[in-house]
């Protein structure tokens, strides 16, 4: 069975061929037009999917070494995401599935990334054996999640403010690093000292707040913003100049710790021995050094998707609708754009 996927849902455009599960392409376009700008334009975004749309998926079909017509099933990403954006992708969708009398899967964005540590390449096949605790950091989200191997989830905790990488990218901005500025803190952070300043970690056990102890898995990092801020004013430039690597390390320990703690605290109180890490974030090799260390110390087993699929891509698309397919979920003709997360704390079926 071939699926091709396509993603549109921020500043990617993105297409993907699935062959029996396995990835034979996964073509990736990043907008570089709102650099200048410190964040994505949302209209921007749309014209420039747009623009690409029909030759990224063209490049993703020939580098599968097919043609349209050898297609079973189209997957394309139907939200949380700029609604413009979104709609590019899921209306080409849908009109090519329709031309090509063929269904069609809407995807959850988010739900991909959560499966994304399971997509498969060359033959190597693995899916969730048993339930597994979730760590989904993006841009847009924050979330810590029990997933079932039915592909069902119930949302634990999540972000109270801004998202784990929109902290990055704020932060990053404060310091003068370009947009989004997670990468260039995590290269960095390579070469700085993380306890240069000891920035805040909210809701965990290392605040003062009583409203952190033990069983609050969500998360808060508008006052980590305010913190980096307020300290930045008060120093000189070029004692920030200085000390970038210093300051950038001391932002991603902060941001770090909060993440690994809450995730290890959750999976040991369910008596949950495996982890996933996912969304843009977990690209962070600080972030994967502390999950790794942490998990080995706790026997737990931790699943991270390959670097490429962490960030924004369309393989994890047909990744999710490949799963949900082979577990006998429906495909659909037609939906419509859902540019809104709607994710409740209560158990949650994924289709
Ligand atoms: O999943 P993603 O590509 O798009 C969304 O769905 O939001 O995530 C993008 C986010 C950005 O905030 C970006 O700064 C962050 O992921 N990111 C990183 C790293 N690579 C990407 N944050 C920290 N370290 C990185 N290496
Ligand atoms: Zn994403």
């Amino acid at each position: 069975m071939n699926i091709l996927g396509i993603e549109t849902s921020c500043d990617e455009t993105s297409s993907a061929v699935l062959r029996n599960g396995d990835v034979c392409s996964n073509v990736i376009s990043s907008q570089l037009c709102h650099s200048s700008f410190g964040g994505v334009v949302p209209e921007l975004a749309s014209r420039e999917h747009e623009r690409l749309i029909v030759s990224i998926i063209d490049a993703a079909v020939t580098k599968a070494n097919i043609t349209k017509n050898e297609l079973d099933v189209i997957a394309a990403t139907a939200g949380p995401g700029l609604i413009g954006a979104v709609m590019v992708g899921l209306s080409f969708a849908q009109g090519l599935a329709y031309a090509l009398d063929i269904p069609f899967v809407p995807v959850n964005h988010v739900e991909a990334h959560i499966f994304s540590p399971f997509i498969s390449e060359g033959g190597r096949h693995s899916s969730p054996e048993s339930a597994f605790v979730s760590l989904t950091v993006s841009g847009g989200h924050t979330l810590l999640s029990v997933v079932e191997p039915d592909l069902s989830y119930t949302v634990i905790g999540r972000t109270l403010d801004d998202a784990a990488g929109e902290a990055f990218d704020k932060t990053g901005k404060m310091l003068g690093l370009p947009y989004p500025a997670g990468p260039s803190i995590d290269k960095l952070a390579e070469t700085g000292n993380p306890s240069f300043h000891i920035f805040p970690r909210a809701l965990t056990s290392h605040s003062q707040s009583s409203k952190s102890r033990d069983g609050n898995f969500d998360f808060s990092f508008s006052g980590l913003k305010t913190a980096v801020l307020t300290w930045l004013q008060k120093q000189e430039t070029s004692f920030i100049e200085r000390h970038t690597a210093d300051i950038a390390a001391s932002i991603q320990a902060a941001i770090v710790s909060v993440l690994v703690e809450k995730s290890i605290a959750l999976a040991r109180s369910r008596g949950i021995r495996a982890l996933s890490v996912a969304g843009g974030v977990s690209a962070n090799s600080g972030l994967r050094e502390a999950m790794k260390r942490e998990c080995s110390r706790e026997e737990i087993q931790l699943y991270l998707p390959e670097m490429r699929y962490s960030t924004d891509n369309a393989a994890m698309i047909a990744t999710l609708a490949h799963l949900k397919l082979s577990r006998g979920m429906s495909a659909k003709r037609i939906y419509n754009v859902a540019p809104y997360a709607s994710f409740t704390k209560a158990a949650k079926r994924c289709h």
